[in-house]
């Protein structure tokens, strides 16, 4: 989603902006732009439809170079108005103030009317061009920019994160958030802003993390923040543990293969100093996890996408191995329905970014509805200092790395890591769980980077079985138990990166109608763990077979499908537990997606219309 890179220096910004526009690129944009006040104190903008290239050949090719030591940059992802240079931000009001936004301002119209009334024009279609215009007309009535903006956003409704730099205040850049984030880079004499640290990891490590209603003011020397009512606050400067390094793609063609192939790496990075070498679980949730644990007597776990399948694996995990009741909803739906909140509820929000729109909203209206009900909060996410993490009584990051791609591969597996030493935390707290069992989980989970790297091997099978599939419009995805969401998030994958419609069904279901759907012209990909259920699976394979459809099964070693026909079988595991078999069947379904979208040549790491941090409904 729009990404934001800003700054105040003594050197030329134009590279830095630039190159951070890059770095936010996995965010998914359309078009991008860039304006900083020139050596004579004008506003110089260049705006692009497409790729940052586009932006940088324009830049290239303009008549006098693009320069300034203060600017802002925008990769922008449409909301209001469709992907056009006319839209991109920057946003310039009478040549005096260029505004960029992330988020939606949900007001806009009515701000439009009353602008047009006071005789602002209009030259896009989108909700932010209202920003530009009222922090121009608050202009008139105040000391310093930092004051516009602050009676700017009194206006707004909806999100936002901002940044401002203005004709009249050109030692000035001002930023907003609420409900978007944004971060403060600092530096020795030079400040910049954005969305996330990755953007700036090249000229700094040190961070202030802006919180909800935070308005600051940046100057070359200083950053003063103040909060949502106008009070200045200390925010505190955070070092990053990132390189810039640590967001390279290294060897790899993709970010979407290198993150498939760092999950080993990514589960040692998350279990450690949280499980004991003699297989035991430590304490992974904080200090006061375990007094809230006790309380505890089910689970609502609430996630969009691919972490929404991380919690329907867990629902399945919770309910049989501990039998803790555990249901399972998508953030979206949930936030909009008036959901009765049990007493003794642990609500559970999953999110790679921690600012999801949808999921973040949900936890709000859990939080405003608790009322003196015993709840608590739980977030697992992949972003250290995001929203979600700061609103949630307690957190467990999962250290999967920065996910590049748009498509979740690493966060997915490490999210399915941290719901296992949930489901074991909470089993030991409400004394569900043996320590026969525990040790057994956490032996298990010791195991997973060997199990992962083995499934990694089968690589080259996969790009042979990709190789079929480059021309069909649809797939089916199968699975019973826990393979039944694996099967979704297959499916999921496979749609998003290489656009072939894909579904996801529990075997068990197909003769309940999606069976009509089988000929030779639909590839069906089944998961045969060797589990209770298998026999159950093999008959659901049969019915597909004997109505010619092309079968491809990825078993473990020894369930012993059988592969004649038009029924191709993978061995890709043996010897995976209950908890190990889900994460590890997932691996071979990541591949098949990459590859069959390698063939298709689709943008694999950022699918078309497709964003990595979905800041808006
Ligand atoms: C799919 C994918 C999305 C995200 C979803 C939630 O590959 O990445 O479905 O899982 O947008 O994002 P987070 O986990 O950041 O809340």
């Amino acid at each position: 989603m729009c990404g934001i890179v800003g700054g105040i220096a003594e050197r030329n910004l134009v590279p830095i902006l630039l190159e951070g526009l890059k770095r936010l690129e996995y965010r998914g944009y359309d078009s991008s732009g860039v304006a900083v006040l020139d050596s004579e104190n004008t506003i110089q903008r260049v705006r692009a439809l497409g790729k940052i290239k586009s932006l940088e050949a324009k830049i290239a090719e303009a008549e006098h170079p693009l320069s300034g030591q203060i600017g802002i940059a925008h990769t922008r992802w449409a909301t209001h108005g469709v992907p056009a240079e006319n839209n991109a931000h920057p946003h310039i009001c009478n040549n005096q103030v260029a505004v960029v936004h992330n988020g939606i301002i949900e007001n806009y119209q009515s701000l439009k009317k009353h602008q047009l009334t006071e005789g602002y024009r209009f030259t896009s279609d989108t909700d932010t061009e209202v920003v530009a215009h009222c922090v121009h007309e608050q202009l008139k009535s105040s000391q310093t920019l930092l004051e516009a903006v602050q009676k700017a956003i009194t206006h707004f409704e909806g999100a936002y994160a901002l940044g401002v730099v203005s004709v009249e205040y050109p030692n000035t850049l001002i930023a907003a958030r609420k409900g978007s984030p944004l971060v403060i880079g600092v530096g020795i004499g030079e400040h910049f802003i954005a969305s996330d640290v990755s953007a700036l990891l090249p000229v700094t490590q040190s961070f202030i993390f802006l919180e909800e209603g935070d308005v600051a003011e940046i100057t070359r020397e200083s950053v003063n923040v103040y909060d949502v009512n106008g009070h200045q606050v200390a925010r505190e400067i955070k070092q990053s543990s990132l390189t810039m390094h640590s967001v390279d793609l290294g060897e790899h063609r993709h970010y979407m293969h290198k993150e498939i192939f760092e999950q080993p790496q990514a589960v040692i990075d998350t279990l450690e100093g949280r499980i004991t070498q003699n297989h035991m679980l430590v304490s992974a949730f904080g200090h006061d996890a375990e007094a809230i644990f006790q309380t505890v007597r089910q689970v609502q776990i609430i996630a969009c996408g691919t972490s929404y399948h991380a919690g329907l694996v867990a629902k399945y995990w919770f309910e049989d191995i501990i039998g803790l009741p555990c249901q399972v909803e998508v953030a979206s739906e949930y936030r909009y329905r008036n959901p009765v909140l049990l007493d003794h509820t642990l609500f559970v929000t999953i999110s790679q970014s921690g600012e999801t729109a949808d999921t973040l909203a949900a936890l709000q209206q859990i939080k405003a509805l608790k009322g003196d009900k015993t709840i608590a909060t739980l977030s697992i996410c992949n972003v250290p200092e995001s929203s979600l993490t700061r609103e949630s009584d307690l957190t467990f990051l999962t250290h999967a790395g920065p996910e590049i791609g748009v498509a979740s591969t690493k966060a997915f597996t490490t999210q399915l890591v941290a719901l296992s030493l949930l489901v074991t935390a909470l089993g030991k707290a409400l004394h569900l769980m043996s320590e026969t069992q525990e040790r057994k989980i956490i032996h298990g989970l010791q195991k997973l980077p060997g199990l992962l790297q083995k499934a990694l091997t089968h690589e080259n099978d996969i790009k042979a079985i990709a190789q079929g599939f480059a021309d069909k419009e649809s797939a089916l995805f199968l699975g019973r138990g826990t393979m039944y969401p694996i099967a979704m998030e297959g499916a999921l994958k496979l749609k998003e990166i290489s656009y072939i419609h894909a579904e996801a069904y529990p075997a068990g279901e197909l003769k309940h109608g999606p069976l009509a759907l089988i000929d030779e012209h639909i590839p069906v990909i089944a998961i045969a763990p060797h589990d209770d259920l298998l026999e159950k699976l093999k008959s659901n394979l049969q019915e597909v077979k004997a109505r010619g459809g092309q079968m491809i099964v990825f078993e473990d070693e020894q369930a012993d499908v059988d592969s004649q026909g038009n029924m191709k079988v993978v061995k890709a595991t043996t010897n995976v537990g209950r908890i190990t078999a889900p994460i590890t069947f997932n691996v071979p379904l990541q591949l098949l997606s990459y590859h069959v979208a390698l063939i298709k040549g689709t943008d694999v790491d950022q699918p078309r219309n497709l964003a990595k941090s979905v800041t808006v409904e």
